[in-house]
């Protein structure tokens, strides 16, 4: 979105425009890096079961609700919050959704750093150095080199605010997307028809109720808000610009579906690998959490023949993923400390990026000048990601169902879903689990997270 539609509050051209803007915000990072290792560090195929179950209730509730409340109040959260309710306890309900793309946006920049210094060794042709053992280890431990990387990507982010360029990014990025999915599929069969690839195949798809514990639904549940981009205030944001006519069901729907599409792809791309090229270290493999991406494409890459170009045009569409996410992250930022603190673009567009440069700096030298440091127990950018997904996310979300149930009521919310002349046809679903199951089951979330930082008990 332009400036001016940010400020005078144009809308969507309808619902494709609606679809395309809500599904490139939520396809990012998020899909292509954090489901795969996640999926493969909780059990696979149980994983995907639980997030699947766990996106079409509880997902489809929260980006229903969210939507509809912004499209209602015709703002983004923390006045959207107002519009319904001076409650002290609605302004914080507000000020929480609002604040995690700021504790999100740093990290998220971090990691697009790391798929430019990918891009860029592509691009100077070291197939076999990026691929090599120690390559990922030695990147991140070097503390100029990481740091460097993320200043770039996020000078990108923010001169695309600065400089109003959105609707360039958007353009461009609505040609990338096809592109990115199309060879991630070719990469996906490629990687899935490997010797030996097949049990990875199986271990993503195939649910192994063995390997359920209590950690796959909290780790499940923190990916759906971080994928879909929920309870975070976006799409109380995306709501407001839609308009009364398109169906907040049918789309939200289709950004779901599109959304999880993509992360079983990656899966397919990833996991597979880590089977075909690691053998019998497959297992502790399976276990290497955010670095999966990094150190198994490669692998694949190499393997190819053709690994210049494909990791060339690899990084490049990841990057444009991840550089529409970090956009709109930053700008929901920006234009929260815009519009509360009365002060200019420009200005706010400082404050935030120099709030980036802290907390990413933070989690750039975690791994290296700062890796002594551990709070709980983890390096600064688990903690970040911790602190967003597992304990923000969950009080954000609680705040949204409080408000819905006391406040706006789901008869309204109701109003607003069928405003678009269709009928609210998982209307039975919805107010069951917002009623009965969404504020129960996120309090257990987040105190069982609480619990387990604190080595009360262990999942
Ligand atoms: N959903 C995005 C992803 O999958 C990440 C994300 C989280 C995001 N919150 C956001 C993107 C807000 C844009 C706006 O990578």
């Amino acid at each position: 979105m332009s400036n001016k539609s940010l400020n005078s509050r144009a809308s969507f051209s309808g619902k494709l425009g609606y679809v395309l803007a809500t599904a490139g915000s939520a396809v990012g990072l998020g899909n292509i890096w954090r489901f795969p290792y996640l999926a493969a560090k909780y059990g696979g195929g149980i994983f995907l079961l639980v997030y699947v179950i766990l996106a079409i209730t509880f997902g489809y509730s929260l980006m229903t609700s969210e939507t509809a409340l912004g499209r209602k109040s015709k703002k983004s959260p923390v006045g959207a919050f107002h519009h319904f309710s001076s409650s002290k306890s609605a302004s914080f309900g507000g000020w929480i959704n609002a604040i995690i793309p700021m504790i999100i946006c740093p990290y998220y920049c971090v990691i697009g750093g790391w798929v430019l210094r990918y891009l860029a060794g592509y691009v100077a042709g070291g197939v076999d150095r990026l691929a090599g053992k120690n390559y990922f280890s030695n990147f991140i431990g070097n503390a100029a080199s990481v740091e460097g990387w993320f200043l770039v990507f996020s000078i990108c982010t923010l001169a695309v605010i600065l400089f109003g360029v959105q609707n360039g990014v958007e353009r461009a990025s609505k040609i990338m997307m096809p592109v990115l999915i199309i060879l991630a599929i070719i990469i996906a069969i490629y990687s899935m028809t490997r010797p030996g690839a097949a049990a990875g195949v199986k271990y993503l798809l195939v649910p192994d109720f063995s390997r359920f514990s209590w950690m796959t639904v909290v780790s499940a549940m923190g990916q759906m808000f971080y994928s879909l981009s929920i309870a975070m205030g976006i799409l109380y944001t995306y709501g407001s610009y839609m308009k009364k006519d398109v169906s907040i069901e049918k789309s939200t729907f289709e950004v779901e579906c599109f959304d999880t599409l993509v992360a079983v792809l990656a899966g397919l791309m990833i996991i597979p690998a880590v089977f075909a090229f690691s053998g019998a270290d497959a297992a502790k493999n399976l276990q290497t959490g955010p670095s999966l991406m990094f150190v198994t494409m490669p692998k694949i890459f190499q393997s190819m023949g053709i690994g210049t170009v494909i990791g060339i045009a690899f990084f490049l569409l990841v990057f444009f993923a991840a550089l529409t996410s970090s956009v709109s992250l930053a700008e929901s930022c920006v234009s929260t400390v815009q519009d509360e603190c009365h002060i200019s673009r420009k200005k706010s567009t400082f404050i935030v990026g120099a709030l980036m440069l802290l907390l990413g700096s933070l989690s750039s030298f975690g791994f290296n000048i700062l890796s002594g440091v551990r709070i709980f127990g983890m390096d600064f950018l688990d903690f970040f990601d911790f602190l967003s997904n597992s304990i923000m996310m969950p009080i954000a979300a609680i705040a949204t169902c409080v408000l819905v149930l006391r406040t706006v009521t789901l008869d309204s919310v109701a109003e607003e879903v069928t405003s678009c002349g269709e009928k609210f046809h998982n209307r039975k679903v919805y107010n069951f689990v917002m009623k009965y199951l969404a504020i129960a089951f996120l309090g257990i979330i987040l105190i069982s997270s609480v619990l387990n930082v604190l080595g009360v008990i262990h999942m």
